[in-house]
């Protein structure tokens, strides 16, 4: 296990489109463990994708504070509704705007085990599922927002 550099906005790893993961190996499950690690030890992330550690594989780990969710392949099937919070994002520290994203999502996703899945998310599940999801696609966040906020972090 490790902790892994997280990739800066500019380079441009971030904005290339991830491949599909065909088949779940242990490089890909130590991938999955570090990213869970790195997410962990930046302190304030509640999701990371695998481009922001340098890996063009579409493979996301998530926490709300509702548990690890580690997504292979994920894919929105369903959305409804709308919400307009603000986001941050690991690799555009100090920045952080209001994007529209829809209130409620359903991604399909591989398990670590193989097993396809699917789960719903509101609220800041939806957020970060959306986010995370356009991170595979080389999309950010700041690409998407309609006013930028200020936020004092100490
Ligand atoms: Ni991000």
């Amino acid at each position: 296990m490790a902790i892994l550099n997280i990739v800066q906005k500019g380079d441009e790893t971030l904005r290339k489109r991830c491949k599909e993961v065909k088949e779940i190996n242990d490089r890909v499950l130590e991938i999955l463990d570090d990213m869970k690690d790195t997410l962990y030890s930046s302190g304030n992330g509640v999701g990371l994708a695998a481009p922001q550690v340098g890996i063009l594989k579409r493979l996301v780990v998530i926490d709300v504070g509702e548990g690890l969710l580690e997504l292979i392949n994920p894919v929105i099937v369903e959305q409804e509704g709308e919400q307009n919070e603000v986001e941050g994002c690991l690799s555009i520290p100090g920045v952080y705007g209001r994007v529209k994203r829809p209130a409620r999502v359903v991604v399909e996703y591989t398990d670590r085990n193989g097993k396809k899945k699917r789960k719903e998310g509101t609220g800041l599940l939806a957020i970060c599922f959306c986010h995370e999801l356009d991170h595979l696609d080389g999309i950010l966040f700041e690409d998407k927002v309609n006013e930028f906020v200020e936020i004092e972090k100490e």
